[in-house]
């Protein structure tokens, strides 16, 4: 059991927390989600705009993030209660931490979905359940895979069993082993997938689909969307990253750790983009077709290529163990939480964070077959809680920590913690008070409808009146600070 007063569990190598974060950051965001957003979003335009959310957004927030976590050493609930009274601030803030906490158990209740998806299509490689299908079979497959509610639930429980499990057995065992061996594995089967894609007749057009951005096809609605998913991907603002940094050693660099997770998870959404288009542009697919893109273009893929079945269940492996790595770091918050306030078990918050995550996964599942038509302002359940996480409570989370670490904390924390020399802090510090509120404000902003951005033509104005937001914050900043104080 840890208790508060037990030295809290660290990561066991090196390379612990870069794998285990790494671990966390890939998953189904990258390989099921980007692909299909991106089709949805119209390609190039809105993949520069993801690319920058994770440079100017996605970096400084995950680094504030995991410095949050390691000197509050505790769940984002305590953690950051802990460095705020620390600064002898208010501890108010850790409403906060109650948000980032319940995104992470709102994405999970759907992820376990998809990732019941990621399950029951290995099942079909290795029973053949594919074979000989085409295009208009992989759609008909993949709904009738949905229309049958034991059929999911199985699958979606059984990823909630699995889940439970690792995360009942603790930090190191469980997590830090898994990640070792899956990362590089799902390096090389997607290398294998853009191998194929490349013989396949659609890599070209694929490539000009992804990087070739005409300034005119990025509606606002896609820039929230890149902003909602550069939180997503990178596990930000939902518990994760924030809980997985309390388990950091003291001595390791907070700003090489982030920079790695997020160049290794960015070149996986790339390259995942890059093995699925050409199948799609091969097979005269339509790439807006939505959250099942993945599951109907693959199969086809692992059809035609030499070997496709054994690359197929391999495929399917690496996918469900890269959903199982993400889904263990999105309890982890919660469980970290009930043992240490509760004085529960590990095994016992698991199991019991477990039970309420099944009924909460179980209507989410339901929104594919007798609940489809359960819907509230258009959207189904699962829809809600995907759309409520990624484009309002990640970007609102984010802002809060930014702020917080940027305005309100004293300079020493975050001193001691990332440990940049002078000029660089000063760097860090410019975009947590400026770039990065003002991205996610400018995003939103834009989304409400209040001010058209067009994209392209006015960054020009968007620069100046960064540069005015950062002359009047820093000439304001000592007010700002009492203000935000509480
Ligand atoms: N980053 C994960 C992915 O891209 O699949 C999803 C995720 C994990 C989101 C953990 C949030 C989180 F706390």
């Amino acid at each position: 059991m840890t208790t508060p007063q037990q030295p809290r569990a660290q990561w066991l190598g090196r390379w612990g927390f870069v794998l285990a974060a790494t671990g966390s950051a890939v998953g189904l965001g990258n390989i099921w989600k980007f692909p299909y957003i991106t089709g949805e979003h119209g390609g190039g335009a809105f993949v520069l705009v993801y690319l920058a959310c994770i440079l100017a957004v996605g970096v400084p927030v995950m680094m504030t993030e995991i410095a949050f976590g390691r000197r509050g050493r505790g769940s984002p609930i305590d953690a950051v209660r802990r460095v705020v009274t620390e600064s002898g601030r208010s501890s108010a803030w850790s409403l906060l931490g109650w948000l980032a906490m319940l995104a992470g158990f709102m994405i999970l209740s759907f992820y376990v979905v998809v990732a019941g998806w990621s399950f029951s299509y290995l099942w079909k490689m290795l029973t053949g359940g594919l074979a000989g299908s085409g295009v208009d079979d992989m759609v008909a497959i993949f709904v009738a895979n949905n229309e049958n509610p034991l059929n999911l639930g199985f699958w979606s429980t059984l990823v909630v069993v699995l889940t439970m499990l690792i995360v009942g057995r603790g930090v190191q065992a469980g997590i830090e082993r898994s990640v070792t061996w899956m990362m590089p594995g799902m390096v090389i089967m997607l290398l294998i997938l853009i191998g194929y894609g490349m013989t396949s007749g659609g890599f070209g057009e694929a490539w000009r689909f992804l990087f070739s951005f005409d300034t005119g096809s990025l509606s606002s609605d896609g820039m929230l969307a890149a902003l909602g998913h550069a939180f997503f991907t990178l596990s930000l603002a939902s518990g994760a990253i924030l809980t997985y940094g309390s388990y950091l050693p003291a001595r390791a660099s907070i700003v090489r750790t982030t920079f790695s997770v997020a160049m290794a998870d960015t070149l996986v959404a790339l390259m995942a983009g890059l093995a699925i288009f050409p199948v799609i542009f091969a097979n005269g697919m339509d790439p807006g077709e939505g959250p099942g893109l993945i599951f109907m273009s693959l199969p086809l893929a692992f059809q035609a290529m030499p070997m496709g079945t054994l690359f197929g269940i391999l495929f399917f492996v690496m996918l469900s163990m890269a959903a199982l790595t993400s889904a263990i770091s999105m309890v982890e918050a919660t469980v970290s939480w009930l043992c240490d306030n509760k004085g529960l078990s590990r095994r016992a918050a698991a199991w019991g964070t477990g039970i309420v995550l099944w009924l909460i996964s179980t209507m989410a599942m339901l929104s594919f077959n007798v609940g489809a038509d359960w819907t509230l302002l258009g959207r189904h359940f699962f829809d809600w809680l995907d759309y409520l996480t990624s484009r309002w409570m990640m970007p609102l989370g984010g802002l809060g920590m930014v702020l917080l670490a940027g305005f309100v904390l004293k300079s020493e924390t975050f001193r001691d913690e990332l440990g940049l020399s002078p000029r660089w802090h000063a760097l860090w510090l410019f975009m947590v008070r400026y770039v990065s509120p003002f991205g996610i404000l400018v995003i939103f902003v834009d989304a409400l409808g209040i001010a058209r951005i067009e994209f392209g033509i006015h960054w020009p104005w968007l620069l100046a009146a960064l540069a005015l937001a950062t002359l009047i914050g820093e000439l304001a900043s000592p007010r700002l600070r009492q203000a935000l104080a509480g």
